[in-house]
């Protein structure tokens, strides 16, 4: 495997980062996570506006134009043979003598990016079988609609969710509404078919996946409700699912102890997403 790191691609067990680099130390940057689809970066424009509105959110400096960052992007699949997988992208403040400050101007940003096949089918068997999700507190600063490699309650409330033999952790806030997943938005369906979802307004990332299935559910004439829900809302939805680039629709079956429905995918989400990569294209 290669990686590419700062102008150069090197083997992937040797890229590395300077020790002084202000991700490692403050956890001062930003990611974007892209699929890739039959060689195709899925939303590809998107995942870049995103990365532009969250370097500019923290006042990092844009690392390279966005034609230089899609040639790098092609290059990592390429090199690296993926065709269906994901491409992982970090760009950082920069390595400088470690003080909280921002370092002086003209520091460059760093810039890393990965890519990796992902066996075809592999997230098919786990979205067939559904997942379950447990609930955890809100406890994320207030700007998780910035893209930021700052993810330490997320990294916990996954960890917490898997030793419970749940795959995602839900947050809910301090009104008992559900905010999102560790890494991934949250959605539920009515027991009338209406999808429901948070707005993108406050406590989530605004989701590139999210944005596609709304697109999705318009095509197919489903109604969506873009408001909050609370976990007796969900434990009573006919069915629920997560969406990110990784897992895309992936149904829940189970939210703590609550199986939903018959405790297997519904048929609103298995359409949803084995029509996913119709509305991306
Ligand atoms: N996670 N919410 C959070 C907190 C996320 O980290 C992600 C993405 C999403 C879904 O966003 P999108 O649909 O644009 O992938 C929502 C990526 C996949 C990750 O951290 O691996």
């Amino acid at each position: 495997r290669v990686a590419y790191v700062n102008g150069q691609y090197v083997p992937h067990s040797h890229a590395a980062v300077h020790v002084e680099d202000r991700g490692y130390q403050f956890s001062d940057g930003v990611y974007e996570v892209c699929e890739v689809w039959r060689g195709q970066i899925v939303d590809m424009t998107a995942h870049l506006d995103r990365l532009d509105r969250s370097l500019s959110e923290l006042q990092i400096a844009s690392p390279m134009s966005r034609a230089a960052l899609v040639q790098v992007m092609k290059e990592v699949i390429s090199l690296n043979r993926v065709k269906n997988g994901l491409i992982y992208m970090q760009v950082s403040r920069g390595v400088a003598p470690r003080d909280h400050y921002f370092p002086p101007a003209g520091t460059l940003p760093s810039v890393v990016m990965t890519a990796k096949s992902v066996p075809a089918g592999k997230m098919d068997k786990v979205a067939e079988q559904g997942v379950g999700v447990i609930t955890v507190e809100e406890n994320r600063w207030d700007r998780v609609d910035i893209k930021t490699v700052g993810l330490l309650p997320n990294v916990l409330a996954k960890q917490k969710a898997k030793e419970a033999g749940a795959r995602e952790a839900w947050f809910v806030d301090k009104n008992g509404l559900i905010t999102e997943g560790g890494s991934t938005n949250a959605w539920i369906i009515l027991k009338n078919g209406t999808l429901v979802t948070r707005p993108a307004t406050h406590g989530i990332l605004k989701g590139i996946t999210r944005a596609g299935v709304l697109k999705l559910a318009e095509m197919k004439g489903f109604s969506v409700e873009e408001r909050g829900f609370s976990l007796e809302e969900a434990k009573s939805a006919q069915e629920a699912f997560l969406t990110s680039a990784s897992g895309l629709v992936m149904p829940v079956v189970k939210i703590n102890e609550t199986i939903l429905g018959d405790g297997r995918p519904g048929p609103i989400v298995q359409d949803l997403r084995k029509s996913f990569h119709e509305a991306s294209e």
